[in-house]
C-alpha cells in the first residue's frame, strides 16, 4: 500500500521574490481580498469570456490518472482541484510557486487533496522529472528573460515520453474585436502579454527538436494550448523485429 501524504509544504528556504511579482502583480497575489474575489468561479468565467471551463477540460485530457505532475504557479478557480482529482490518490501532484502567500491560500483551500506544495522560483531548475509539467496562464505574466528560463526549466523537468502543457493567451484573430480592448488593457496591467501574441512558445525552447509540438487555439484564437511531447531517445525505443519485406 503506497504511503499517502497530503498537502505537504516543502522548502523552508527563503525564496527571493521575483521583482516583476513585487512591482506589477503584488496587488493581485499579495492581497487577500483580491485573491478571494478572483478565486470565484463566476469571476474566472467572466474574465475568460467563458473559456476557463474549456481550457481546464482540455488540460485534463492531457493529464494521466496515477501520473506524476508538476504545476508551476498556483491558479484561481477550480483548475488545481480538478487536476488533483484527475491525478488521483496514487499519482503525485507538486505545485511550485514563488509566493508563500499563494501557496498558503491554495493549501488551506485544498487541504483534502493530495498535493505537495513547494515554495520555489521556477526561474531556477527543478531537481526531479515528471510525466507532465503544467504552466496554466503563467507565461503571459513573465518578462522575456524570465519566460525563457521558466519554459526551459519546465521542459527540462519532463521525463522521456512525458509532456509539458502551456495554456495561455494567444494573438486573437483579426475578426476578434476584443483585441482592440485587450491591447491597451494589457499594456497597462500585463505588459508582457503582447509578446506572446508575436512569439510562439516553442521558440523559447533551447532544445526545441527534443520535443514534438502541438498547438490548439480557442475563442477566436484568444487562448492557446501548446503541448510539447518529449521524444524518446532511439536507443531506448523498444526493439522491433526487422520486416521480412
Ligand atoms: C500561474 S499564474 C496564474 C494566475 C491566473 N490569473 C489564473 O489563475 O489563471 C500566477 C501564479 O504564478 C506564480 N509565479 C509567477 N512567477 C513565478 C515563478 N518565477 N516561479 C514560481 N511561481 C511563479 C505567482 O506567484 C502566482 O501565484
Amino acid at each position: 500500500m503506497p504511503n499517502i501524504k497530503a498537502n505537504v509544504v516543502k522548502n523552508s528556504k527563503i525564496v527571493k521574490e521575483p521583482p516583476y511579482l513585487r512591482e506589477l502583480y503584488a496587488f493581485i497575489y499579495k492581497n487577500k481580498s483580491m485573491s478571494r474575489f478572483l478565486d470565484d468561479e463566476r469571476i474566472q468565467s467572466l474574465l475568460s469570456l467563458g473559456a476557463k471551463k474549456v481550457l481546464i477540460e482540455d488540460l485534463l485530457e492531457d493529464v494521466g490518472t496515477n501520473s506524476s505532475v508538476l504545476q508551476i504557479g498556483c491558479t484561481f478557480g477550480s483548475q488545481m482541484q480538478k487536476t488533483a482529482d484527475k491525478i488521483g490518490r496514487y499519482g503525485s501532484y507538486v505545485v511550485a510557486d514563488a509566493l508563500p502567500a499563494q501557496i498558503e491560500r491554495c493549501r488551506e483551500q485544498l487541504i483534502d487533496k493530495k498535493i505537495d506544495f513547494e515554495v520555489m522560483d521556477a526561474r531556477k531548475p527543478f531537481s526531479a522529472k515528471y510525466d507532465t509539467v503544467i504552466c496554466f496562464m503563467l507565461l503571459h505574466e513573465l518578462p522575456e528573460t524570465s519566460r525563457e528560463k521558466v519554459v526551459n526549466n519546465a521542459l527540462d523537468a519532463v521525463k522521456e515520453g512525458g509532456k509539458a502543457i502551456f495554456i495561455d493567451y494567444n494573438m486573437p484573430s483579426k475578426y476578434n474585436l476584443l483585441r482592440f480592448f485587450m491591447k491597451p488593457f494589457n499594456r497597462l496591467y500585463f505588459p508582457f502579454t503582447e509578446n506572446l501574441w508575436y512569439k510562439q512558445i516553442r521558440a523559447y525552447a533551447r532544445k526545441e527538436n527534443h520535443f514534438a509540438w502541438y498547438k490548439k487555439t480557442y475563442r477566436a484564437k484568444m487562448f492557446q494550448k501548446v503541448v510539447a511531447l518529449r521524444k524518446v531517445a532511439d536507443e531506448k525505443k523498444p526493439e522491433t523485429k526487422p520486416s521480412f519485406y
